[in-house]
């Protein structure tokens, strides 16, 4: 059965050659086709061009409007219990992140509300926070734990992750984060939680096979270099590949000890200066900037410009979670990226794209718009859309959105 998408006014973000990523200036250019057709056959783009339309089963009428490739969200913790607009409050009011933290909420307060909700309302609320990721263009999409942090916890974390593979259409990536804060169980030893981590609830993560990757939260207060080079190691042996939080709070090595351990990528990046940039630098690890934790907490914006200027790739995620980024929105992250780290609209979108595949090793299966990727589409309601999504900032510019081919209802 072939399919075919006619009238498209514009294709944004075709790719012919089988580049990985872009970097450097190469990021500034995005290819376009204009009054253009995709041909898709098994949920997969078969061909594309513009003009003369090939022959089709079945054709469907684009309406001269823009087309993208489906947003990818390398970076979320979109399974928790419930909000925590009382810390809003408190960070209003002046308390700092880390404060709170300290004081036992933060993640830790995360953590109590999971642990004390059934496995079956933890997955209905995740099941809506997904469903908000991809009405707003999402159509890869990582999800981490770590707000269990205990063997049990962190293993219903993950068995819901698994069951929102299974529910959803898009892909849907699990990342294990045992390692997101010390829980009280463990206060004072910081030491005997990792130790549990790599020991206890790894071999049980393993044994599920509920992990694509491995994560850590190396920063001021949180785990050390050291701890965090012991868990990447524990993830390598028994194959998961490293995704790490790195230098949200300070200059904490934990860029350094990515790169050395080929973590796939290093994320926050909010404190990046030269020595992190040289680091990255010949490395495997891509760069992620989470621009809505910045805009949320209030915090410095990591330096995508820079990474960029130094020749580099530069990733884009959400980092949607409820403590500092209730954002499922990546038409947003674009923006903010523009507007706060002075990328340009081009470069914001190749970050939430093909970089954004990259930075999760789907490079060859989604991020941009050539044969053989799925088929997943967005449908802009704006022209230009390029420049026009992150300048209408703060609203949804989908129109139309197809997962795998098959058109998603916008408005059940
Ligand atoms: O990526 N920095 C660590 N983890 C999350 C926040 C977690 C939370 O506050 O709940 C982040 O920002
Ligand atoms: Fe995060």
């Amino acid at each position: 059965m072939r399919k075919l998408l006619h009238n498209i006014g514009k294709i944004w973000g075709m790719e012919t050659s089988d580049k990985s990523f872009y970097a450097g200036v190469e990021m500034s250019k995005v290819q376009s086709l204009s009054n253009a057709w995709i041909l898709i056959e098994d949920g997969k783009i078969l061909d594309f061009g513009e003009g003369a339309i090939p022959e089709s089963d079945e054709q469907i009428d684009i309406e001269g409007k823009e087309l993208l490739p489906g947003f990818v969200d390398s970076h979320t913790h979109a399974v928790f219990a419930t909000e925590r607009s009382d810390e809003f409050v408190l960070r209003i009011k002046g308390a700092g992140y880390e404060e709170i933290a300290e004081a036992g909420g933060g993640i830790l307060n995360s953590a109590q509300k999971l642990r004390d909700m059934p496995e079956s309302l933890l997955l209905k609320k995740a099941r809506e926070n997904v469903k908000r990721l991809i009405a707003h263009g999402t159509t890869t999409l990582e999800i981490k734990s770590g707000y269990g942090l205990d063997l049990e916890s962190e293993l219903k974390m993950l068995r819901v992750i698994r069951q929102l593979k299974a529910d959803f259409p898009i892909t849907i990536k699990a990342t294990f984060l045992g390692a997101h804060a010390v829980p009280l169980e463990f206060k004072g030893d910081r030491k005997g939680y990792v130790d549990f981590v790599i020991q206890t609830m790894l071999p049980a993560v393993i044994a599920e096979s509920l992990a694509d990757h491995i994560d850590v939260f190396c920063d001021r207060g949180f785990f050390s270099m050291d701890d965090t080079a012991r868990i990447l190691d524990a993830g390598a042996a028994a194959g998961l590949p490293g995704k790490i939080h790195a230098n949200e709070l300070g200059y904490t090595g934990g860029v350094q000890v990515a790169v050395e351990k080929m973590a796939w990528s290093a994320d926050h990046l909010e404190y990046c200066g030269q020595e992190e940039i040289e680091a990255l630098r010949g490395g495997v690890t891509m760069p992620v900037g989470l621009p809505g934790t910045s805009y949320f907490l209030g915090i410095p914006y990591a330096a995508g410009r820079n990474i960029i200027d130094a020749g580099l790739p530069f990733c884009l995620a959400s980092d949607f979670n409820p403590g500092s980024s209730p954002l499922a929105n990546l038409q947003m992250v674009w923006s903010l990226a523009c507007s706060q780290m002075k990328l340009l609209p081009e470069e914001a979108f190749h970050a939430i794209t093909l970089n954004a595949a990259r930075a999760l090793r789907l490079e060859k299966e989604c991020g941009s718009i050539s044969i053989g990727k799925r088929a997943d589409f967005v449908i802009s309601s704006l022209e230009n859309s390029i420049r026009n999504i992150p300048y209408y900032f703060g609203q949804n510019h989908l129109y139309r959105l197809f997962i795998g081919g098959e058109e998603w209802n916008l408005n059940p």
